[in-house]
Parts: structure tokens; sequence; C-alpha cells
């Protein structure tokens, strides 16, 4: 479905304790993941509104990742919590939106999980690939197209 040549934008929100850590262990190790990956730095990930999902997938990107700390492990008590409940609302509104629920995930990434923070990127950079472009990306670029020339 991906035409040849597709090469998805991810977007990575990561929490500043764990998954920030673990995104920077892998790059001192130079642990290889794919170019397509965007890493936004954020304190928690029960910090992040769902309407920042929502609007990074509105606006080009063909797929978006939450990495939190594991279960237990937050240093805000229990933002990854409200993370994953907001993961239900998010698969609720993408699915209103016709946007696969495939472009989103939500994964726990620990500071010394280098590694997995780059076999996590992999797995999800792929998944986004077989889906295809976002079908909204198009729609955007056309309505830009309309307003800017
Ligand atoms: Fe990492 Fe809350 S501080 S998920």
């Amino acid at each position: 479905m991906g035409g040849s040549g597709f090469e998805p934008l991810i977007i990575a929100l990561c929490c500043n304790w764990c998954s920030y850590a673990g995104a920077d262990l892998a790059g001192v190790s130079r642990i290889q993941y794919p170019p397509n990956v965007r890493i936004i730095r954020v304190m928690c990930s029960g910090m992040v509104h769902p309407d920042f999902v929502i609007s990074a997938l509105t606006r080009g990107a063909d797929g978006v990742i939450m990495c939190g700390c594991h279960p237990g492990d937050c240093h805000y008590q229990e933002g990854n919590l409200t993370a994953q409940k907001r993961a239900e609302g998010i698969y609720i509104m993408l699915e209103d939106f016709g946007i696969e629920k495939g472009r989103y995930k939500l994964e726990w990434v620990s500071a010394s999980e280098g590694i997995r923070f780059a076999q996590v990127m992999k797995d999800f950079v792929e998944q986004v690939r077989k889906l295809g472009p976002n079908p909204l990306k198009k729609a955007v670029l056309e309505v830009n197209k309309c307003l800017y020339q």
C-alpha cells in the first residue's frame, strides 16, 4: 500500500525522565534507528493533551508515538497511566477522523533502554510505512496550495 519511496514522517513524544534519556542513550551508544523520527521532549507522557497528537496527524505527520516511563516509574506518579487512558480516547478520535489507529502508539521506554528505544522506533516506522502516507496529508497540502498560491 505504501508507494515505493514512501518515507513516513514520525513524531516521537518522549518524556524527559525516562524515554528521552533512552533516546539519548541510543544516540550516544550509536545504536541506529530510522531518521524518519523527529523527537519532541515533553516533561511527562501524561502532560500531553490528546489534541496535540490529533493536531500532528491532521497537519501532515504520518505517525505519532508517545514514549513514557514504565508503569510505577513515572516521575509525576501516574502521568503514564493518564497517557494510557488518553490513548483509548485518541483511538476513538482517530476513527472519527478516518485515520488508521496504527498511526498512534504508546510505549514504555526507560532511561537504560537505548536498544529498546531504537527497536520500538524501527518497528513503528515499519508499521506506518505499511499503512502508507497519512490520507490527511494530501488534503492538507491541497488546502495549503489553495491558500498560499
Ligand atoms: Fe515519564 Fe511521566 S515522567 S511518563
